[in-house]
């Protein structure tokens, strides 16, 4: 088994805060990161593709195939952007770099198509940073009306 990465970088808006939480407890959990108007951040996203290399081609996956899948598919849709309002499939999340990750993995697995994704790796800065391999976790959804339901993530 090969182990076949592609690095890439955005730089996104957001704003850590639970609609369900008083002002008060906001503060005191997300701190500055709960700072009203959002702040930023310059992510590193690293995908892990993983497989045998192909006899006729040596690839696990075409890198360049890699790094179009996950341009199109995330990166654009996030580079650049309010993570709280701009990106459809973080409606309603808190966009932690942890569920960015998950959010990020169950879009890639679905169009990679040569070899399988092992991780995403995704870096908030070069001090902190999460990884996700793939394990079926639930992500919390908070609707404006402040009510809020769970869906699990395959
Ligand atoms: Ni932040």
């Amino acid at each position: 088994m090969v182990f076949v990465t592609r690095k890439m970088h955005f730089s996104a808006a957001h704003r850590l805060f639970n609609p369900t939480f008083s002002h008060e407890k906001n503060e005191q959990i997300f701190d500055k990161c709960n700072n009203p108007l959002g702040h930023g951040h310059n992510y590193t996203l690293e995908v892990t593709v993983k497989g045998i290399p192909d006899p006729e081609t040596g690839y696990v996956i075409d890198l360049k195939k890699l790094r179009d899948i996950i341009e199109e598919f995330v990166v654009d849709k996030v580079d650049h952007k309010h993570l709280n309002y701009d990106v459809d499939f973080l409606k309603g999340i808190i966009p932690t770099a942890e569920n960015l990750a998950i959010r990020f993995w169950s879009i890639l697995e679905t169009k990679i198509s040569s070899g399988k994704l092992h991780s995403v790796k995704l870096f908030e800065s070069d001090q902190n940073f999460v990884e996700y391999f793939g394990e079926p976790v639930s992500i919390a959804i908070y609707s404006h009306e402040s009510a809020n339901n769970t869906e699990v993530n395959a």
